[in-house]
């Protein structure tokens, strides 16, 4: 089946979703995604959105704030752009009918997280990104130009130099193949820009509170077709992720910290106070070494979580989701500490684009997650994605419908999806091996703290892996699985060969044989040129 749209958007979170309803008055638009469209990332984000409330606001602050998260590695005019959007991102979702939370004066009630000198969060309890998934997806389905394709996976990108067989002077995306997961057939879909927008790749690690669907697919296909990626080191650790023994990924929001709540070890002592002025409210690579380290050191498998100096009244009105899933597995957070470690939660690296959100292929937009736009640096603020999803999906809109007036270009006759002499796989077992072996490699060798030697021995694992997984993709019929282990299979590879560049320690990345910062010599970001296309 062929298909064709303006805009072919892939991925239903925050940025997906605000860059479809900033188009779709001007054209036609194909939105897919590979479960239901509100199974995503932002639907779990708990704390909230970082913005300055009014154009009258202290966006000094903010930017400082940003900075020093990002270990001086944020780009300052990317930072200043997105904060300086902050009023107008916060009007744009309460415009499609996100309702935040309020207080008692009716005024919208600011929360804090980590490495925030000031309450700047707009929040709606500590469920926000189910409420701005909630409205997003009504002002969506609601739009006659949106048509939403649930349950397809984009394979790859279709590029001028894939259909022309040879390099080209500019590279330019024509839309992609994607798999229809339900009736397994590959749709080619042609577009006149196409948007990346599926979120991050926490699935590359063991333990990660994101959902199944994070597996870097967009950072994957978009390196691909060509597309140059930075900073994939700096994956993030969330510090304080529920650990029970039969709980499911779940995030306790640094909100709760921000609120009040102490970590503790075992015995009681509470271990951030000597770590970092802001103590328990350090920027998460600290505060998640800090909790390694006391793991490590006193053989623990978790420490602490305590709010238990608040009232009961307040915890379960202000964290009614936190309070609700503690207490399905027996943890009543209003009388007893949290049990929690850290988990895989955000890629702060990814496909290394312009101010405007577009990648090195032209039409290429990659915006949220799977970006990296110079905001986040070694170490992203808490709070600071769901903002950049809304700036820069607002951002790469407004330039792909200069375009759109400017020149409409005839779809390109696009060669249909060939799957060959492909047969089914008898043998589904090794994909979900694979996918386990990569998964716990990157947990042992590229975690919270590496070294050259974990870096090198994990490298060498997945490129083993890489080989079963091409002879695979190329022998049988694929599938979702083998799509998203083909992708977590590339994310892992791109981030090791980054963290082995970077011969220093900063934010994110932490390395025993670099313990220090190196600005002298490694305050540049860490690009890995685009894979080169074979004919
Ligand atoms: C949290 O609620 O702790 C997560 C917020 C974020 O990752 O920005």
């Amino acid at each position: 089946m062929k298909l064709t749209a303006d805009f072919l958007v892939i991925g239903s979170g925050i940025a997906g979703l605000s860059y479809a309803l900033k188009v779709a008055d001007k054209g036609s638009v194909l939105l897919v995604t590979k479960r239901q469209i509100d199974y995503t990332a932002t639907s779990l984000a708990q704390g909230g959105i970082a913005a300055v409330a009014s154009e009258q606001g202290d966006f000094a602050s903010h930017v400082e704030d940003t900075m020093v998260a990002g270990a001086d590695l944020s780009h300052p005019d990317i930072v200043d752009l997105t904060v300086r959007k902050g009023p107008q991102a916060i009007a744009d979702l309460i415009s499609w009918g996100v309702e935040f939370s309020r207080n008692d004066q009716n005024e919208y009630d600011m929360t804090r997280e980590g490495g925030h000198s000031q309450r700047r969060i707009f929040h709606a309890k500590d469920a926000t990104g189910r409420e701005i998934e909630r409205a997003l997806v009504a002002a969506a389905t609601r739009h006659p130009a949106i048509r939403i394709l649930e349950n397809h996976i984009a394979v790859d990108l279709i590029t001028e130099a894939k259909i022309r067989q040879t390099s080209v002077d500019e590279n330019r995306c024509l839309g992609a193949y994607v798999l229809d997961i339900e009736q397994q057939e590959v749709i080619t879909i042609g577009a006149r820009f196409t948007v990346l927008a599926t979120g991050g790749a926490g699935k590359v690690y063991l333990y990660t509170c994101n959902p199944d669907v994070a597996t870097g697919d967009g950072v994957a296909i978009a390196w691909r077709a060509g597309a140059a990626v930075a900073n994939m080191e700096f994956m993030q650790f969330h510090p304080t992720t529920l650990y029970h023994p039969k709980a499911k990924p779940f995030l306790i929001s640094e909100a709760v910290r921000g609120e009040g709540a102490i970590l503790r070890r075992r015995d009681g002592t509470a271990f951030m106070n000597d770590q970092h002025s802001l103590k328990d409210l350090a920027p998460r690579d600290i505060v998640a070494r800090a909790i390694d380290h006391q793991m490590k050191i006193y053989g623990d498998d978790c420490v602490f979580l305590d709010i238990t100096h608040k009232s009961a009244d307040y915890i379960q009105d202000r964290f009614p989701t936190i309070y609700e899933t503690c207490l399905s597995y027996g943890i009543d957070m209003t009388r007893e500490p949290i049990p929690v470690v850290p988990a895989a939660h955000y890629l702060c690296g990814g496909v290394q684009v312009d101010s405007y959100g577009e990648s090195g292929v032209r039409d290429l937009f990659v915006i949220g997650e799977s970006a990296s736009t110079g905001l986040h640096g070694a170490n992203r603020l808490a709070s600071n994605s769901l903002l950049e999803g809304i700036v820069f999906a607002s951002r790469a809109a407004e330039i792909s419908l200069q375009r759109l007036v400017a020149a409409r270009p005839d779809f390109p006759d696009i060669v249909p999806w060939d799957s060959g002499d492909a047969t089914n796989s008898d043998e589904e077992v090794i994909v979900a091996h694979n996918w386990d072996e990569i998964r716990r490699c990157m947990w042992n060798y590229v975690g919270i703290v590496r070294s050259d030697k974990r870096l090198s021995r994990a490298l060498s694992r997945i490129q083993l892996i890489q080989q079963e997984i091409v002879e695979y993709y190329w022998n049988f019929h694929i599938t979702s699985d083998l799509i998203e282990l083909r992708n977590i299979a590339t994310v892992a590879e791109l981030i090791v060969k980054s963290a082995l560049q970077r011969k220093e320690s900063r934010g994110l990345h932490f390395t025993l044989d670099y313990p220090q910062r190196d600005d002298q010599n490694c305050k540049y970001d860490t690009v890995i040129p685009g894979a080169t296309l074979s004919f």
